[in-house]
């Protein structure tokens, strides 16, 4: 059973390449992003609290996304791709221990490589057909530096345990997609 983590900066593809690693290797797709999203959409307690947080582009506690994490894990039964999770050191060894709880492993970490200008250049086209709350330039340089402080370092968590795959996230989709089967195998 494949348990993997899709990793990169905000706009490198992450979710894009998520649909084809779930299909391909018959995983079931997280992603914390996703699931936040859907509680500020439905309005609950969580939603409330989170929403001017990731609004503002800051990561929300690692506390809540764990307990996300927790559940997700326990209720799965085929194998996880983890898409914006983990973003912080601290979310990187809680996710070893939650594997380690349902007598898993990590297989690997894929890191998505993408320029920061072309970053930029996918978000705010993104903006133009789907609006989300958090693409406007100036939240995207907040994810950003959220992303350089706090996530990145997280690279060097997996690079450590020889887990992290780097992979070159320009070109095609479909290009991109088969970079990252070849190095997964
Ligand atoms: P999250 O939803 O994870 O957003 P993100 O990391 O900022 O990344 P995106 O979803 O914007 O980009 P992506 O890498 O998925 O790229 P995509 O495939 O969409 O997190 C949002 C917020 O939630 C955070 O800021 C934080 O507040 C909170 N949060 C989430 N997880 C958390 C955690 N673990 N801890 C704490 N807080 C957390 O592609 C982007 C665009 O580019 C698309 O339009 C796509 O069509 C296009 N594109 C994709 N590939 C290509 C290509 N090869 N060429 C051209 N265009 C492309
Ligand atoms: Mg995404």
């Amino acid at each position: 059973m494949k348990n993997i983590v899709i990793f990169g900066a905000p706009g490198a593809g992450k979710g894009t390449q998520s649909d084809f690693i779930v299909e391909h290797y018959g995983l079931t797709h997280v992603s914390t992003g996703d699931l936040l999203r859907k509680e500020i959409a439905d309005q609950t307690e969580l939603g409330k609290r989170i929403k001017s947080i990731m609004d503002a582009g800051q990561l929300v506690s690692d506390d809540i996304v764990i307990e996300m994490m927790d559940k997700a894990i326990a209720n799965d039964t085929k194998g996880m791709l983890f898409d914006g999770f983990p973003r912080t050191v601290a979310q990187a060894e809680v996710l070893d221990k939650l594997l380690a709880k349902y007598g898993r492993e990590l297989t690997c970490m894929v890191q998505l490589e993408v320029p920061k200008d072309e970053l930029m250049r996918r978000l705010l086209e993104r903006a133009k057909i789907q609006g989300r709350a958090d693409d406007n330039e100036a939240t995207i340089n907040n994810r950003l530096q959220e992303y350089n402080s706090k996530t990145k370092p997280v690279a060097d968590y997996y690079a450590a345990q020889g887990k992290q795959k780097l992979i070159d996230g320009l070109g095609t989709i479909e290009d991109i997609a088969a970079r990252i089967r070849q190095a997964i195998g």
